[in-house]
């Protein structure tokens, strides 16, 4: 079987329509055909199996991390599927047209996974795991945790392809994974409620509580990591002590 790209795909796909079509008789458009919401049913499929296939990865990395190190680096996921009008939404704002194609070539987060830690070196480890699966191609990573946004914002990024597998085909689907912590988290939920509520123009006074807000994130990120360094380090150091006192005994 062959990896194709999910776009390749559907030119393909668009293609037999229309061959079809033209034998028929029948001229075709395809923004407006019936046979886009074949495409469109397809496409969705396919975004929500890639979406099923990381969640599912993470699931496993999670787990035999408990396994090895008797801890989670995941605290939660969460998934979703952009909505068909955030989509259009999208590619308006980008001034390009509603096509499916046009979608699945332009819109890198019509699949997209948050992954929320404890710890900001969780964020790393996992970053980390996913670029050494075999079957996913890093495309792109954005760190706005070096480089926070203006606004604050705080959050590893990066888009994925993941193979998925059909009956005759294999189709390379984009995903977007954000990973953060919990406190990253807490303070993004707050400052797009914020930014939603004032339609991107919020009063100074807020813009300016949300940055010190990210400032004392940023800060309790930082001391619970070191708290949990020592705790680990206290915690090692027992072990081995454990560890010496039994191989004098034996
Ligand atoms: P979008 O068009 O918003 O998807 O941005 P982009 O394609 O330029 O990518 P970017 O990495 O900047 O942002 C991707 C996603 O990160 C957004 O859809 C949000 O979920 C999140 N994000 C980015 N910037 C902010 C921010 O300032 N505040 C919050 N709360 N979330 C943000
Ligand atoms: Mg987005």
């Amino acid at each position: 079987m062959k990896n194709i790209h999910l776009c390749d795909f559907l030119c393909y796909t668009n293609f037999t329509v229309l061959c079809e079509k033209e034998n028929e008789g029948v001229r075709m458009e395809f923004k407006t055909g019936s046979e886009d919401i074949d495409s469109w049913e397809e496409v969705i499929l396919v975004y929500s199996a890639a979406l099923r296939q990381i969640e599912t990865k993470m699931e496993i990395l999670n787990d035999e991390f408990q396994h090895v190190h008797q801890y989670n680096p995941i605290e939660h996921i969460k998934s979703r599927i952009k909505t068909p009008e955030s989509i259009v939404k999208k590619l308006k704002r980008n001034g390009r047209e509603s096509t499916i194609e046009n979608m699945v070539k332009y819109v890198n987060d019509i699949a997209g996974i948050r992954i929320i830690c404890s710890f900001t070196s969780d964020i790393y480890r996992i970053a980390d795991m996913i670029g050494e699966q075999r079957d996913i191609k890093v495309i792109s990573v954005k760190n706005y945790i070096t480089f926070p946004k203006a606004s604050g914002y705080k959050s590893y990024h990066m888009i994925v392809t993941v193979p998925v597998y059909l009956s005759d085909r294999i189709v390379d689907t984009k995903v977007e994974i954000q990973i953060r912590t919990v406190a990253m988290d807490f303070w993004a939920s707050l400052e797009h409620k914020i930014h939603y509520k004032f339609e991107g123009d919020a009063p100074e006074h807020i813009k300016s509580e949300l940055i010190e807000c990210a400032k004392m994130v940023s800060d309790l990120d930082a001391r619970m990591l070191s708290l949990n360094e020592e705790i680990l380090n206290i915690s090692n150091g027992e072990k081995s002590m454990h560890f010496n006192s039994e191989e004098t005994a034996g």
